[in-house]
C-alpha cells in the first residue's frame, strides 16, 4: 500500500501533481492510501510525489470539479476523487453521466463546499484589531467553516478588503493578509478578539431589516444556521426577534401606516429643491464622499464612488449605483451599461469626457449568490441619504443640464421615479432650478430579449443622447424639449 500524505495548505496543487503521477505510472486507486496533515501516521510506505513521465490528459470539467472538492472535510475525498479519475481515463463521458453513483457523491461534496463558502463570504465578522489612524487599518475573524474552505476562499476576501491588513482565524487554517501578501497558517490559536463598536451597529441593523411579518424561521436557519451565530454579533437579537415576532406583526396589520397624500407631495417638493448643506471644496469632495457612512451600503461595498469629470462640465450625467466592476474599480460607468451608454454616446456626438458623469446611490448594492454579487436596486430611503452628494456635486459643477438615467436618478434629482418611458426624452426641473433631461437606463436596454425592443429603445436612447448634446450647448434650456 502507498501511502499519499496531502499537505493541509495548497491542497489543490499537491492532490493535482500526486494524482497525475500515479496516473502515469498506471497505480490503480486500491494501492494507495490518502491521507492529509490532520491524520496521525499510520503504518504505510511514505509515498514521494514524482514527475509524471507521460501526458495526461483530464477533462477540464473533472479539474474544476476536484479543484473544489479537495476543500471537503470528508477524508475520503482525496480517495474518491482518484477511483473517479482512474475510471475517466478509458470513460472521458463519464463526466456527463447523470446516473453515475460515484460522480453524483463528487458533485454533492462540490455543491457542499460552494455552499461553505458562500456561507464565509457573508458570515464572517472582522473585530479592528489596531490602530483606527493607521494607513492600513487591521482586522481580524474567528470563524469556524464546515469544510476547509479558507484557501480557496481567501482570493474574495483580498479583492474585498485589499487596503486593510485582515486575519481569518479557525480551528484550522488560517489566512493572513500584511500589506497585500496573503500567507496561511495551520493550528494557529484561537485569539482573544475585542468585542468591537460596530457590534452594536449590526445588532440595531439586523433588528431594523428584520421583517416580522416574512419570518419563516426554518428559511432563516437554512440561509444562517445557527453553527455559525456564536461568531455573529446580530445572532444575539434572533431569538428575541423570532419570540416577538407574531406580536409585532400583529401590531404592524394593526399600526398600518401610510403615508398622507398632502405629506407625500411637501416632501417630494422638498426633494426637488433641496440643496446639500456640503461646504467643502472641489478637492475634498471624492474623498468625503468616499469617507460616507450615512447609510448600511458602505458596509458591504468595496468603496464608494465618486462622480468623474471635468468640475465645469456644461452636463452632469447620473446613473443609478455603481455596478460589480464600478465597485472594484471605483470608477462610475465603466461596467456592460457604461460600455453600451459609451457606444450610443459616441453615435449621438456625446463626448463622455467633456462630461461629469456621477451615480445617485455611491455604493454598490448587492446580494452575493454564489461567486456572484447580483445587483439590487437602491431603495428611496438609500437613495435619499446619497442625495446629499448628488446635491453636492451638482452644486460644484453647476452644469448647464442634468441627464438623468433610470429610474433612481430620476427619483433623486425631480422626487419622482415613475414612469420613465412616458417622461423620458424631456426635461423637467430639478435640483438649483436646473433642467433634468430623463432618459432610461442602459441596464434596462441590456435587459430587454427582445430584439426590435432593444432596437427600438437603442434608437430613442440616441435621441435622448442627442437632445442632451443639444441642449447642454445652449446657453440656457426650457423645461419641455423632447427629443421625439
Ligand atoms: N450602473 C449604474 O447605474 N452606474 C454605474 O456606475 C454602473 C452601472
Amino acid at each position: 500500500m502507498i501511502r499519499a500524505v496531502m499537505p493541509c495548505i495548497g491542497t489543490a496543487l499537491a492532490w493535482r501533481e500526486t494524482a497525475r503521477g500515479f496516473l502515469a505510472s498506471a497505480t490503480p486507486p486500491e494501492a494507495i492510501s490518502w491521507d492529509d496533515t490532520t491524520v496521525q501516521g499510520r503504518l504505510f510506505d511514505e509515498h514521494q510525489t514524482r514527475p509524471p513521465d507521460r501526458t495526461i490528459t483530464v477533462p477540464r470539467a473533472f479539474l474544476s470539479m476536484a479543484n473544489t472538492v479537495v476543500w471537503h472535510s470528508d477524508p475520503a475525498r482525496f480517495a474518491r476523487l482518484y477511483a473517479f479519475l482512474w475510471r475517466l481515463r478509458d470513460a472521458p463521458h463519464l463526466m456527463t453521466d447523470r446516473g453515475d453513483r460515484d460522480l453524483a457523491v463528487l458533485r454533492a461534496m462540490e455543491k457542499n463546499v460552494h455552499r461553505c463558502q458562500h456561507k464565509m463570504k457573508a458570515f464572517v465578522r472582522f473585530r479592528e484589531t489596531g490602530d483606527r489612524d493607521d494607513a492600513r487599518r487591521s482586522f481580524a475573524a474567528w470563524f469556524e467553516p464546515t469544510h476547509h474552505t479558507v484557501e480557496p476562499t481567501a482570493q474574495f476576501f483580498v479583492r474585498r478588503f485589499a487596503d486593510m491588513n485582515w486575519q481569518i482565524l479557525t480551528p484550522g487554517i488560517s489566512a493572513f493578509f500584511d500589506d497585500g501578501q496573503l500567507r496561511f497558517e495551520q493550528d494557529v490559536p484561537r485569539p482573544d478578539l475585542p468585542a468591537d463598536a460596530g457590534e452594536e451597529l449590526w445588532i440595531t441593523y439586523f433588528r431594523n431589516i428584520f421583517n416580522p411579518a416574512r419570518l419563516k424561521v426554518q428559511a432563516m436557519q437554512s440561509e444562517m444556521p445557527k453553527k455559525y451565530w456564536k461568531n455573529m454579533p446580530e445572532a444575539a437579537a434572533i431569538p428575541d426577534l423570532i419570540a416577538q415576532a407574531p406580536e409585532r406583526a400583529r401590531e404592524m396589520t394593526r399600526a398600518a401606516p401610510t403615508l398622507p397624500p398632502a405629506r407625500l407631495a411637501a416632501i417630494r417638493a422638498q426633494q426637488a429643491t433641496n440643496v446639500s448643506a456640503w461646504d467643502g471644496s472641489h478637492e475634498e469632495l471624492p474623498a468625503a464622499i468616499r469617507a460616507c457612512t450615512r447609510c448600511a451600503l458602505h458596509r458591504s461595498a468595496t468603496q464608494a464612488v465618486p462622480g468623474t469629470g471635468p468640475k465645469d462640465a456644461a452636463l452632469v450625467i447620473v446613473a443609478e449605483q455603481p455596478g460589480d466592476q464600478e465597485d472594484l474599480t471605483g470608477r462610475p460607468l465603466v461596467g456592460p451599461a457604461g460600455q453600451l451608454f459609451d457606444k450610443v454616446a459616441a453615435e449621438a456626438g456625446l463626448a463622455r469626457t467633456d462630461a461629469f458623469v456621477t451615480n445617485a446611490v455611491k455604493h454598490f448594492k448587492f446580494v452575493p449568490r454564489g461567486r456572484q454579487r447580483i445587483h439590487q436596486r437602491p431603495n428611496a430611503s438609500e437613495t435619499e441619504h446619497c442625495r446629499w452628494w448628488l446635491m453636492a456635486e451638482v452644486a460644484q459643477v453647476q452644469p448647464r443640464l442634468i441627464l438623468a438615467l433610470g429610474a433612481t436618478a430620476a427619483l433623486s434629482l425631480t422626487g419622482d421615479g415613475a414612469d420613465i418611458l412616458t417622461r423620458r426624452g424631456r426635461t423637467e426641473t430639478g435640483p438649483r432650478g436646473l433642467p433634468v433631461l430623463i432618459t432610461v437606463h442602459p441596464s434596462w436596454i441590456l435587459r430587454l430579449r427582445d430584439a426590435d425592443r432593444r432596437s427600438e429603445a437603442l434608437n430613442f436612447f440616441r435621441k435622448d443622447l442627442e437632445l442632451a448634446v443639444r441642449l447642454s450647448q445652449m446657453s440656457g434650456c426650457d423645461s419641455t424639449s423632447t427629443a421625439d
